[in-house]
This record gives structure tokens, sequence and C-alpha cells, in this order.
């Protein structure tokens, strides 16, 4: 997610956009740029790298005037560079636009503008507004964002100025979060209170379809058929640290929460309905290439290995293609079996893993082809495979991996979904699987509601030593996830297995101080689940189950139960997964841990 912030008023314009950008770089930060009203017109300043790199420019090379607006920028589409740095500006370098979301018809309506003679320079979807509203502008620039936004399909949270309308600055949200400051004879924009708080703590949040238009008389906030709407003033009274936590004690916390809008972007303009399949452009391979290789490999490290796993699971379930998924920090030294047939998947949400990155190298020495899945747009996998899949989870702080893990599943489930249709599984079948994709978000937001209770759970674990995770079939993986998210913020034992394989060697483990974490949903081999259940409590072990609907069976076994609702069995791994991170993060902060920066860790591994 990108940052924005716009100021109009009587002070110069630049220390306090740049100021407001400091306090936005935790949303993510590539490059960053500026655009001033100097008095001649629009003048613009951007760079690569972090908001000190623009700051140190500006220095440089000042720029003069008492409106303007800023933008950080956390790449979607297009690298993180110079020429793709906001504000992006029209043909005439007139108008200049900010923007967070994504234009999913972005490059339709550029092929239509260059069609009209308009000339792009970036690779950006925001690009697009600002010819579109050069396209659309006659005399009112409110009129023409207006008439712009509604040939847009995607996200947006803008900010718009204009040589021909100097004493202007409209914005627009629908998707990304806006809001307006309002201070002393002086008025802001900005993408959250954050940027804004050291000049008024009196905002109004626009709404989905909402505009705001500000000048040096005041404001107007308008819809889209430029009639005035009338807004409530909220009184902000958090103090800076909780606002860039969106008012959550920890990033991993607001990481949690942000998963319903996490998987829904992941999926955003991917999904098929009307045929029930996935469109992945990122590919950069036809469907004949995607059917051409012999052996499909998969590799990562950590919480990228344990959605590898999933992804195995996935494309053999699905599309009946053999996968193998391999360590990156094993691959590299072993001698797998990687030929020019071979398609290497490597997933990384920071882009950067020292191990991973080796292993495609070697992977693509090999003369296999390499697909990212990657959260970090434009880092070195993302650059150096040959296509891939961008999973739109947002920036992720906390160095425990948890939103992006489920958009990892969520990507893996789309190419296999693509996969499998061109291999044979049916329509009938595939929309099947759209139609429980679609579910997903909503059922995320249905488990999060469940926390208070989970954290009454935590409070009765925060002091054991030891914790089993247990899990069959596509909930295995997610067992060696809900184990890691434990150890690695608690510092607790914790041990992912499958269930079934507790009776070779590691029942012996299982006593009263055991608490044993079981992920049974109601899924194809939920019967086995219960006969490892009974196991575990004929030996005095303490059972927390995830269950996905009242199961008579597990009467009077169960010492915790955590209820998910009811998917498919591929799904049910990326909603055992919540409350499981819920689970880990309720204990680590009763055990007073450093919850958003565990102790020995780091968030990328860039070194091997
Ligand atoms: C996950 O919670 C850990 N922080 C760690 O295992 C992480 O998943 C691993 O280092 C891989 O990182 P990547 O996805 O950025 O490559």
């Amino acid at each position: 997610m990108c940052g924005i912030v716009g100021y109009v008023g009587p002070r110069l314009a630049t220390p306090l956009l740049l100021e407001g950008l400091k306090r936005l770089e935790y949303r993510g930060y590539d490059s960053a740029g500026i655009a001033i009203m100097n008095g001649n017109g629009v003048e613009t300043r951007k760079a690569p790298g972090k908001i000190s790199e623009l700051e140190a420019l500006m220095t440089a090379s000042p720029v003069h005037g008492t409106l303007g607006i800023a933008h950080t920028r956390w790449a979607t589409h297009g690298a993180p560079n110079f020429v793709n740095a906001h504000p992006q500006l029209d043909c005439e370098e007139r108008i200049a636009v900010v923007h967070n979301g994504i234009i999913e018809n972005g490059s339709a309506l550029r092929q239509a503008l260059e069609d009209l003679g308009h000339t792009f320079r970036s690779d950006t979807d925001t690009e697009v507004l600002s010819h579109l509203i050069e396209e659309t502008y006659d005399g009112n620039l409110e009129e023409a964002v207006i008439e712009a936004l509604s040939k847009v399909e995607g996200t947006y949270g803008i900010a718009v100025v204009s040589t021909d309308d100097p004493n202007k600055i409209v914005a627009a949200r629908k998707g990304s979060p806006l809001l307006v400051g309002l201070g002393e004879g002086e008025y802001f924009i900005a993408s959250d209170v954050s940027a804004i708080l050291a000049h008024t703590r009196q905002v109004i949040y626009l709404d989905d379809g909402d505009l705001a238009v500000l000048d040096r008389d005041g404001y107007r906030i308008i819809d889209m058929n430029a009639s005035p709407l009338t807004k409530d003033v909220a009184s902000i009274d958090w103090d800076l640290d909780m606002i860039e936590r969106g008012g959550f004690p920890h990033f991993m916390l607001k990481e949690i929460f942000e998963q319903p809008d996490t998987v829904k972007n992941t999926m955003r303009g991917r999904l098929l309905p009307e045929t029930g399949t996935a469109k992945l452009g990122g590919l950069n391979m036809t469907s004949e290439e995607l059917l051409s290789f012999d052996n499909i490999l998969i590799t990562a490290c950590g919480t990228s290995w344990h959605s590898a796993l999933i992804g195995e699971f996935l494309i053999e379930d699905l599309a009946r293609s053999p996968v193998e998924v391999e360590y990156a920090s094993e691959m590299r030294y072993r001698n797998p079996i990687i030929t020019e047939k071979t398609l290497c998947i490597v997933i990384s949400q920071s882009g950067e893993t020292a191990d991973t990155l080796a292993a495609m190298r070697e992977a693509q020495r090999r003369g296999a082809r390499a697909l990212g899945i990657v959260n970090v747009v434009g880092s070195t996998i993302a650059r150096e495979s040959d296509g891939g899949i961008y999973i739109h989870a947002g920036p992720e702080i906390g160095v425990a991996s948890t939103k992006a893990f489920s958009s990892q599943v969520t990507a893996l489930a789309l190419f296999a979904l693509k996969l499998a249709r061109l291999r044979g599984l049916t329509e009938l079948e595939g929309k099947h699987i759209v139609e429980a994709m679609q579910k997903l978000p909503d059922q995320i937001a249905e488990i999060l509601e469940t926390a208070p209770a989970i954290e009454e759970i935590a409070e009765q674990f925060k002091d054991v030593t030891n914790f089993l995770y247990l899990g069959r079939g596509y909930n295995f993986p997610a067992a060696l996830e809900g184990a890691l998210k434990l150890k690695e913020i608690s510092y607790i034992h914790a041990e992912g297995y499958p269930a079934a394989e507790m009776k070779h060697g590691p029942i012996a483990l299982i006593d009263e101080n055991m608490p044993v974490v079981f992920i049974a949903p109601h899924d194809s081999v939920f019967d086995k689940i219960v006969s490892n259940i009974h196991e575990v409590k004929a030996r005095s072990g303490c059972v927390i189950a995830l269950t996905s609907r009242s199961e008579p069976a597990l009467a009077g076994k169960l010492d915790y139960e955590i209820r998910i609702p009811e998917t498919i069995d591929m799904f049910t791994p990326i909603l055992a997964s919540v409350p499981l991170q819920l689970l880990a993060y309720y204990i680590a902060v009763k055990r007073g841990a450093n919850v958003d920066q565990p102790r020995n860790l780091a968030k990328s591994v860039t070194v091997e």
C-alpha cells in the first residue's frame, strides 16, 4: 500500500509534505515523489528508494509553493524506479496524480489513450489516470476527475493537481483509505492520520465514491455526481505510534487482521467465475508453454516453504502434474532433477532471501523456467525470475509472516486452478473452486471475530514449554506453519507433525503437560484425525482442536475448541492458519516477547 499526503494553505508545502511522507514510510517505500504549484504551474521531484533520498533531492533542487501533493510508493505495477515513482504526469506535464490502489482495466485504458495519441513514460497503472484526466479536462478539475474515474475499474485513493487550476487539490477514494485534515486556514489530504497529526486532529474520513475538493478558502466533499455531501468531522485522540499500526498494538496483529482484504487483493482481477478458471498475466507463458513442462519444483524457506508444500498438494490434486518441494538451502547442494523441461516455482515474501535466490539461479542455470510468487514488487527474485505472480499483500512489517502466507497459498491456488483447467479439470469443478475461493475473505473476517476467545485460550498456555501441532493432508503444512508461528515469537518449543505419524515415536512425548493442537475441520480425513485425538487423550494429552462443526465423535475429548468456517479441503489451511496466528500472537504477548521483532530473527534473511 502506498502513502499519500497533500497540502494547501499559507505555509510552504515542501517541508510539510516531506514530514508527512516520513510518517507514512511504514506503509512501504521503494520510491517517493512530490508535486508543488510553484507559481508557474506544477513542478515535480521524484527519487527511488527511501524518503531520505527525496529529501536530499529537494535540498539540492528545492521547489517553493504553498500547495502540493506527495507520495511514497509500494510498487504493484512496474519496478520501483524513477520513472515509475509518483506523481505521474499527463503528456503536457500540467496534471500530476498520486495513487494508492490497483487499476484493473489499466491496460485497456492505456491502449485506448495511446490510440488517441497519448504518450506514456512509465509502466504504472497510475499514469493512465493522468492521461485520462488530461483527456476529460474541460476547465473544471473535479469534473474531469469524476469523468475519468467513471471509466476506471479497481481501487484507488488519489490526489490530483493541475497547472490550469493551481489553487485546488482534488482527491477521490474507492477501496484505498483517504482522509481530509482540517487545519487553521489550511487543509490536508492523507492516506492516514499519522501524516498530518502534527498539524490537526480534526479529520474527515472519505468513504468509497467520495471526492474532496480543497482550496485556499476551504473544502468540499462531493459524490461521483458532483453533488455535495455532509460528512462528520472526527477528532483524533490516538498517539502517533498507535496510528502507524492502525490502532493495533503490534504490526503482526494489524497484518493478521488485514487478511480479509489482502486475500481479496491477491484474487483481485484474477478469478474468472464464468469459466471456472484464473487469469495470471504475469506468468509470461502461453498455455502451450505451461503444459510443456515435465515436472514442477517448488523451492522456498520458512513460512514460504510451508506454502510450497500446500502448493504441491494443490497442483497434484487439481492438475495431476508431478511436483517436488525443496528447501532452498538444501536444493542448492543436492542434485535434484532439473532440466529445461522443469518449471521452478520460487516463493518468497521479501523476494530477497539469499538461499531462495541462489536456488532459483541454480535452477535457471540448469535450464529451468523460474516463476516467482513474491510480495515485494521489484525485489531481486521478482526481477530475475522469468515471470510470476505478485501476491499484493502490502508491506509485511512483522517479522513473523502472516498475511503473506494466506496470500501465497491463494496465489498457488490460482495457479493450480489455471493449470488444472488446461489439463482436464471440468468447468463445473473449476466453478466450484472459484465459488469457495470468493468466500474466503468473509470467512477469514468471521474467524477474526473470535480473537477474544482465542486470547482467553492463550492465557492457559503462556507458561508451557512445549507444543505439538498435528494435521493431515492439506493441514499437515498448516500444522508446521502453526508451530513455526508459536516458536518464532514466543520462544516455546513447538513441533508440527502429520497426525498419523505420531504413533511412530513422537507419541512418547504425550502427557498432561503436552498441549496438542489438532487441525480437525470436517474434511475428507476427519474420521482419521478423530482416532489421533482419541490416542492423545488416552495418554492424558491436552487437546486444542480447530473444528468446522459440532462433532459428536469428539464429545468430551476436547479441552479447548476453536471453530472455523467450512470450506473445501484445499482452502482449509488458509482458514486454519488465522486462529493459529492469533494463538501464537496472544501467547507471545502474554509472555512479554517482542512480537514484531523476535530475538535472533530478521524479516528478510539475506545471508546464506
Ligand atoms: C516466517 O514467519 C519467518 N519470518 C521466516 O521463516 C520467513 O518465512 C523465511 O525467512 C522466508 O522469507 P521470504 O518469504 O521473504 O523468502
